[in-house]
Order: C-alpha cells, then sequence, then structure tokens
C-alpha cells in the first residue's frame, strides 16, 4: 500500500511517501480502504518527536481516518465487509496511525458513516468533533440557554465547539482572526463572532454577556486566566485542552469567589465508550444536517509534508492562512 510514514522524528520533510507492506487484521480489527484522512496539529507534535509514548517503525502518521471495510478480523464482530466507517484515536499511544491507503483498525474506534455524509467530511470531523463533545457535554456540561465564548470559531476544533454547543441550545460568542472568517463563524452557527484583530474583545464580550459567560473554551496554547476568569459568569467553567507548556499566572481569588470550576482533558484519554457516545451524537447531528465540516482544503496523500508545514504554520506560528480543517485522500 501507499502511505505517508516516518523512520525518524523531525520537521515535515522526514515525513515518506511510498510503498509498505499493506497490513494484516488480527484480533477485533478491521481492514479499512481509505477514503480520507485529515490533519490535526497533534499529528506534528508527535512528529516533531514530542515523545507522548513510544512510536512503531516505520510510523504512518495521523489520527483521522474514513472509509470502507474490506476485511474483517476472527474477533470483529460489529461490521461487516462493505460498511463504511469513520474514526480516530489511531497514531496515538503505541497504535499505527492512518496516512495510508489501508489501515487496521481495532472496531472499538470505529463508528457506522451515514449515508448522506462523504468520507471527506467525516474524517476532517472526528478528532475535532469527539473533543469538543467531550468537553461540552461530559466535562463542561453545557446546557440549553446558557452562554459560551470560544476562541477561534473557525479553527479546527473551534468550529465543532461553535456548531455543536447550538446543537445543545446554547448562545455561542466566538472571534475569527479577519471579517471572512468572522463571517463563516456566523455561518456555523456563532450568535456573536468578533474579529480579534480589530475589535477588542475584552469590552465587547463584556456589553453582549454583561452577566458573563458560563463556559469558557480555550483553544489557544497559552490561556490568560486574569481575562478568562473575568469573562466567567457566577459558577462558570473552563475548559482546558491546548498548551502543554504554558505555566500562566492564576487568579486564585476571583476564580473561587465566583464559584468556578475548570476541566482539562485529552480526548486520546476517553474510553471507547465515552468516544463512542460522542461519536453516535455526532452521526445524528451529522445526519440530520445539522453539523457541518469547515474543510480549508483537500489534497492527495502524497502532499502529507505540504499539509504538516501549512498546519504547523497555522498552530504553531498563528499564520492565520487556513480556517479549518487539511483533508488528505489516498
Ligand atoms: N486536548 C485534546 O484532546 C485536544 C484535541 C484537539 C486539539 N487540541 C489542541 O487544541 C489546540 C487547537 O487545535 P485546533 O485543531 O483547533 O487548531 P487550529 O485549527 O490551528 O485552530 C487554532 C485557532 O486558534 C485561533 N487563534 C490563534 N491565535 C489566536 C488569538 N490570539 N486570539 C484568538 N484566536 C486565535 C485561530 O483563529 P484565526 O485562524 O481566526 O486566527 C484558529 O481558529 C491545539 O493546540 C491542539 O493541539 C487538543
Amino acid at each position: 500500500m501507499k502511505a505517508a510514514y516516518i523512520e525518524q522524528t523531525g520537521p515535515p520533510d522526514v515525513i515518506r511517501y511510498g510503498d509498505l507492506p499493506d497490513p494484516k487484521v488480527e484480533g477485533a480489527q478491521v481492514l479499512v480502504r481509505v477514503g480520507a484522512v485529515a490533519v490535526n496539529p497533534i499529528d506534528t507534535y508527535i512528529r516533531n518527536g514530542a515523545n507522548y509514548f513510544e512510536l512503531p517503525q516505520p510510523f504512518v502518521i495521523g489520527c483521522d481516518l474514513a472509509g470502507t471495510i474490506i476485511e474483517i478480523g476472527p474477533e470483529a464482530k460489529r461490521f461487516k465487509v462493505g460498511d463504511r466507517v469513520w474514526g480516530s484515536n489511531q497514531g496515538l499511544q503505541g497504535r499505527q496511525g492512518t496516512f495510508s491507503e489501508l489501515c487496521a483498525v481495532d472496531e472499538r474506534w470505529l463508528y457506522s458513516s451515514p449515508a448522506n455524509v462523504t468520507d471527506e467530511v467525516l474524517a476532517a470531523s472526528a478528532l475535532t468533533g469527539i473533543t469538543a463533545h467531550l468537553g461540552l457535554v461530559r466535562h463542561a456540561r453545557l446546557e440549553a440557554g446558557e452562554t459560551i465564548f470560544v476562541h477561534g470559531g473557525t479553527g479546527g476544533v473551534g468550529a465543532m465547539v461553535v456548531q455543536i454547543s447550538k446543537a445543545i441550545g446554547a448562545r455561542v460568542i466566538t472571534t475569527g482572526g479577519s471579517e471572512e472568517k468572522v463571517a463563516l463563524a456566523r455561518s456555523l452557527g456563532a450568535d456573536i463572532a468578533i474579529n480579534y484583530k480589530s475589535e477588542d474583545v475584552d469590552v465587547f464580550v463584556k456589553k453582549v454577556a454583561p452577566g458573563g459567560v458560563d463556559v469558557f473554551w480555550e483553544t489557544l496554547r497559552e490561556p490568560n486566566f486574569d481575562r478568562i476568569v473575568g469573562y466567567l459568569a457566577e459558577r462558570g467553567r473552563i475548559v482546558l485542552m491546548a498548551g502543554r507548556d504554558a505555566r500562566p499566572q492564576f487568579p486564585v481569588g476571583p476564580f473561587y469567589v465566583k464559584g468556578c470550576s475548570m476541566f482539562g482533558f485529552v480526548m486520546f484519554k476517553a474510553t471507547p465508550g465515552e468516544q463512542r457516545a460522542a461519536a453516535d451524537d455526532l452521526n445524528r447531528w451529522f445526519s440530520a444536517g445539522r453539523l457541518h465540516a469547515r474543510i480549508d482544503r483537500v489534497l492527495p496523500l502524497s502532499q502529507a509534508a505540504a499539509a504538516h508545514r501549512l498546519q504547523e504554520e497555522n498552530t504553531l506560528h498563528r499564520a492565520g492562512t487556513i480556517s479549518g480543517k487539511i483533508v488528505l485522500t489516498p
């Protein structure tokens, strides 16, 4: 099979595109003919040598996939040959990744693809959609009628947070780095979208949410807790899921006197059952046309190194040149 893989960690140039042996299915794995994959920031950290866990050698990069099952392992029970499936959580915790024509995936990480939704859309929404759902439903317990603020309403996770919050029935305030991104965030359902490069976001949020926001979802890697806690309503909740190296100051008094709480998580440590519960809701919302993927561009799998370079420029260096996901097709 053709695959995008690495034999050593380093800059995007370490990604090779070429032939690897077809994977063999074992136990409860199924073999998926990949239709589409998507890039996430964590793919670039792992490729760069973040050393979160040991990598198989060679290591096929990537977490997300959508495709069609062509073989069933001896202990797999959930699916049959020909079923369309999507999933994430590959290329993590020692598992092989997804950027290849064929993937052997344990069936517990796969979900049935709705007939009316393409592989591109499902791959683009896999890790980000499950992350947003876990944070909003399992951790912050966002409720209808509440107000949420999220940084970056057209980013990978931000676009999902905006849409899932609307599906739950909350009021959404978000930001974008250009007028086009502000318009896009509104088209995804945001009630209020602010251009953070030309407007004073603090002043704006105080005006539109004078009583504070119930949930603050931070997508930035360097959170400013004086601002965040200042935005929160009584009993407000903060969701943190980025910035492993951040060591910011923290306003202890304002935080506890308002009765606030804070949740941190990584999606890949959620159990298969927790991730499946998220995927079931995402599938329902996708089928009903209530959830849409923000795909910035679709590239051939052979362009995996270029895709990583582009993702890295945006996530680490804030180039602002993508709005949504980079999807690749074998
Ligand atoms: N814990 C987990 O399980 C988990 C899961 C997924 C992702 N993550 C992490 O979450 C972070 C975001 O991931 P992602 O996939 O959403 O990345 P992304 O697609 O690169 O999005 C980043 C967003 O941040 C916005 N942004 C950058 N600088 C900003 C600023 N100064 N003010 C306001 N907004 C700003 C960008 O907005 P503009 O483009 O409008 O500038 C963009 O929308 C990454 O660090 C990733 O590693 C963690």
